[in-house]
Parts: C-alpha cells; structure tokens; sequence
C-alpha cells in the first residue's frame, strides 16, 4: 500500500543545519547485498522504496553518485542537480548537460576536465584522492547543503572512512539473495560508525529506517 507522501516528508525532513549533512539512501537485501542477482538495486524495494527515493530526492538539493552507479543504473538529469563522482572522468552522455556537477581530483586528465568544464560544473579538489571536506564547502558555496548520496557502495565507502555521512536511510528489502554482491558500503579498511535509530516502518514486506549518526 502506498504510503502518505506528507508523511514520509515529515519522517524524511533534513535537520536545520548551518553545514552540509549528508544522507545516504540504500536498499539491500535482508542478507545485505547492495544489489539483487540481476546486478542493479532498482527492483529490489518495490514501489514504496520508489516512493521514499523520489521524496528523498525532492529534499535534496543535490544527489551525490558514483559513476558506477550512474553508468550501471542508467542515470540520467533529474529535478534535483546531479553530482557525479568520477576519478576517470568517464560520465554518461546523457548527464552532460546543465545542472550536472562533476566531482573529481585536481590531478585528473586535463584533457578531459576542459572538455568536461565547457559543459557542466566541474568541482575538481585533492590530489591522489577527492579532498571531501572540501567537496562538501563547495557545494555549500553553492547552497547545496543538503546532500543525498545514493551510492554506490565504493563512493559510501569513502564517505564512511572520512567520517562525513550524518545519516543512513535503509529499505530492507524482502530478498534473500546470497551471492558476492558487496555490502552497501564498501572499502579496503574496516571502521564502526555508531549510529542511532530514527525510524523504522514496515510498509508490507518491505522496511523502511533511518539512521543517524551519533556524534559526541
Ligand atoms: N543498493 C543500493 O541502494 C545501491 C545504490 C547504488 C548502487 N548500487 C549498486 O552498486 C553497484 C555499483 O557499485 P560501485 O561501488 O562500483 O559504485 P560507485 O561507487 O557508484 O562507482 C564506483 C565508481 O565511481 C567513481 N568513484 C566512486 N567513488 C569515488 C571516489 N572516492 N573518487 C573518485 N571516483 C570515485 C569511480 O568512477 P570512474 O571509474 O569513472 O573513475 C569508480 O570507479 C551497482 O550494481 C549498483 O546497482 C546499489
């Protein structure tokens, strides 16, 4: 049944915050896997985690995507403005146009980068590796506080390492899947982030939480 789209803007409404917060929005299996055996994660949730993706979308004002997700899910320009993070700079056409953000290193192939510069908004800080807190200053710089991260698993992961994801929003999904598909956060090293329950709601099979990060 679907649920009151008022009431999952209630339940699903940033804090007030005077600096970025970043949410993450993920669906996964009960075992945990990030993507079912057809290797994307869209058909996993059902209609009401569709429902809570595109609320969550329309709270944002800016989605944060690997380019493996954009490239694997086929993502295309949305309401919100897209930031696509890429070390290679490989971003599908079709998010080429304005309204898409590109975030990389500094070090990136410059070639690439001014080709990429004459199209969109290129945000290009760190060498070696994207220097995130930095990231995060320029899109407030933007206005662009209020981020939601819809993955994938390598981009969550690197968020997590830093410290800078302020909340988690998870479907369970009713699968059981087995299989190698990676968790919904995925790095070479391990961390515990402690995080506190905001919600949890069954709508059918599916349910739907919310975590939140506890800082000191
Ligand atoms: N369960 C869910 O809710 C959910 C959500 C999203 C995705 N998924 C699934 O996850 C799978 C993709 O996983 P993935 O981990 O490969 O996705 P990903 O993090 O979206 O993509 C990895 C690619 O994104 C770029 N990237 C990510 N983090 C970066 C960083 N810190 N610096 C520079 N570039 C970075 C790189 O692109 P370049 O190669 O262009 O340099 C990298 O190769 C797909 O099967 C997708 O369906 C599931």
């Amino acid at each position: 049944m679907p649920l009151d789209v008022t009431e999952i803007e209630r339940l699903y409404a940033y804090p007030t915050t005077d600096r970025p917060w970043v949410r993450s929005n993920f669906v996964a299996t009960i075992d945990g896997a990030a993507h079912g055996a057809d290797g994307v994660s869209g058909t996993l949730g059902g209609d009401v985690d569709h429902q809570v993706f595109g609320v969550l979308r329309a709270l944002a004002d800016v989605v944060l995507v690997g380019a493996g997700t954009a490239r694997d899910e086929g993502y295309g320009p949305a309401d919100v403005p897209i930031a696509v993070v890429s070390r290679r700079l490989d971003v599908p056409e079709q998010l080429l146009v304005p309204g898409t953000l590109v975030v990389t290193t500094a070090d990136a192939p410059a070639d690439r980068l001014d080709e990429l510069r004459s199209a969109v908004d290129v945000i290009a800080l760190g060498q070696g590796a994207i220097d995130w807190p930095a990231v995060l200053d320029a899109l407030a710089d933007r206005g662009l506080v209020r981020v939601l991260c819809e993955g994938g698993p390598s981009l969550h992961g690197e968020l997590v390492g830093h410290d800078l994801v302020d909340e988690v929003c998870l479907t369970v999904a009713p699968v059981l899947a087995s299989g190698s598909a990676p968790r919904i956060a995925h790095a070479t090293v391990a961390v515990d982030r402690p995080m506190t329950l905001g919600h949890a709601i069954a709508s059918d099979d599916v349910l739907l939480t919310r975590w939140v990060r506890a800082r000191a």
